[in-house]
């Protein structure tokens, strides 16, 4: 073979070329299909962006309507995988859950009467199935893990009321979605449908380029995305920001802490592999979190705190030097609290807005028939040695 080059965490090797998401991380740029994020959080609906994710243009009316309506018919989950999560403790980390879940959907997809469509057809079939079935997955694993009754999806919500319903709906009393929540849920889904060539996302790509299904390279994405560096970030944050609250409040303390590289401790939520400027998703996230709060009269301490270490850390050299700026997990967190979902359904919600990202970076693979993923190595072990027996060693 040719030369190999060492790049630990691929930190300048492009994987593939992409016609997805264009992303300049040192003037802070986001566009999906070349749309800026910026318009796209205030004008377009979250299936909006996921159909432009997947089909690579915006649809036209007829489309969209065709669009939404296969989603919210596709909605309902097969009842033999309830029994499945009956298995599961009620402590399980949602995460984890869904992960199985989504893996397992692949026992069940594509049907057997349907191995007679071509694999574009069937491709359809089962990204519909996917954005369409993994909210009510979700909402049943948080259910699961209070030990409440499971929701049945709603065909009269559209996508973010209907996941709202199935999270916080019980048979015991009335419950109606907040359009502020439910429009809030929508951004927060926008802002997270794609990031390029991130972990999970590559993770997708990869597992995908040997073939393996749709539903298989999905769960490894949110096996991924599960891990505290990268979607487990805004779990982490509001953990850091409760803790700095318990503390006094002293967001100083905590930067001088995460600039010590002995303590282990890291400002979560700040920092980027790609940002050397803002995240432009972190800038509308704040303006988000701010209009929210307000709008529901809620007042959480969280959000001062965390607006105070954003301050302290953005005027301290070490995060100048490192260019080191609030990401998109940052304020996330706080918008979720206030919409009253857990802290451990934190990395589930990323999940949500990730999928349509996924699912047409697996696609956009599968069309370009890439080669399977195999990364090279340097091998640095012990030279040939003679096996020793065991009564020798
Ligand atoms: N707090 C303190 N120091 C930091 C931080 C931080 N949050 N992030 C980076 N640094 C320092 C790091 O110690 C290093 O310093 P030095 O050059 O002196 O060794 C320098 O900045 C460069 O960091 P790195 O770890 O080499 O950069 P990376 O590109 O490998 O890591 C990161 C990127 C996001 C994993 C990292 O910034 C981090 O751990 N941040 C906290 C976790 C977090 O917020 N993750 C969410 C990322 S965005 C959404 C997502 O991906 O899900």
């Amino acid at each position: 073979g040719g030369l190999i080059t060492l790049d630990l965490g691929f930190k300048n090797t492009a994987s593939t070329k992409s016609a997805i998401t264009f992303l300049d991380g040192e003037k802070g740029i986001l566009r999906y299909r070349g749309y800026p994020i910026e318009q796209l959080a205030e004008k377009s609906t979250f299936l909006e962006v996921a159909y432009l994710l997947i089909y690579g243009e915006l649809p036209s009316k007829n489309e969209y309507e065709t669009f939404v309506n296969k989603v919210t018919r596709h909605t309902l989950i097969n009842e033999n995988i309830r029994k499945i999560f009956e298995g599961f403790p009620a402590n399980a980390h949602p995460m984890g859950v869904l992960a199985a879940l989504v893996s397992s959907l692949s026992a069940f997809y594509p049907r057997p009467e349907e191995s007679s469509m071509s694999f574009e057809e069937q491709t359809d079939l089962n990204i519909i199935r996917l954005l369409a079935k993994v909210p009510t997955l979700a909402a049943w694993s948080y259910k699961n893990s209070q030990g409440h009754p499971l929701n049945y999806p709603k065909n009269n919500l559209n996508y973010c009321e209907n996941f709202l319903h199935m999270m916080f709906a019980l048979p015991v009393e009335d419950y109606e979605v907040d359009p502020v929540i439910a429009r809030a849920l929508d951004v927060l889904l926008i802002l997270h449908a794609d990031h390029e060539q991130n972990c999970s996302t590559s993770t997708v790509r990869i597992v995908g380029s040997s073939h393996a299904s749709l539903y298989a390279a999905i769960s490894a994405g949110i096996s991924a995305l599960w891990g505290p560096l990268h979607g487990g970030a805004n779990q982490k944050v509001i953990e850091m920001l409760e803790m700095i609250k318990a503390d006094g409040g002293n967001v100083k303390k905590y930067v001088e802490l995460a600039k010590d590289k002995n303590s282990n401790f890291r400002l979560m939520g700040f920092g980027h592999r790609v940002y050397k400027n803002f995240d432009p998703r972190a800038r509308i996230i704040k303006q988000q979190a701010d209009n929210v709060l307000n709008k529901l009269g809620i007042k959480d301490p969280l959000l001062d705190i965390a607006k105070e270490l954003e301050h302290a850390a953005l005027n301290d050299d070490y995060f100048k030097e490192r260019k080191l700026y609030p990401n998109v997990d940052f304020y996330s967190g706080i918008i979720y609290r206030a919409m009253g979902i857990p802290v451990n359904m934190f990395t589930v919600m990323f999940t949500l807005g990730r999928l349509p990202g996924w699912i047409a970076q697996w696609k956009e693979m599968r069309e370009n028939d890439e080669p399977i993923g195999r990364p090279r190595q340097l091998y640095i072990g012990a030279t040939e040695r003679e096996y020793v027996p065991m009564e020798k060693r």
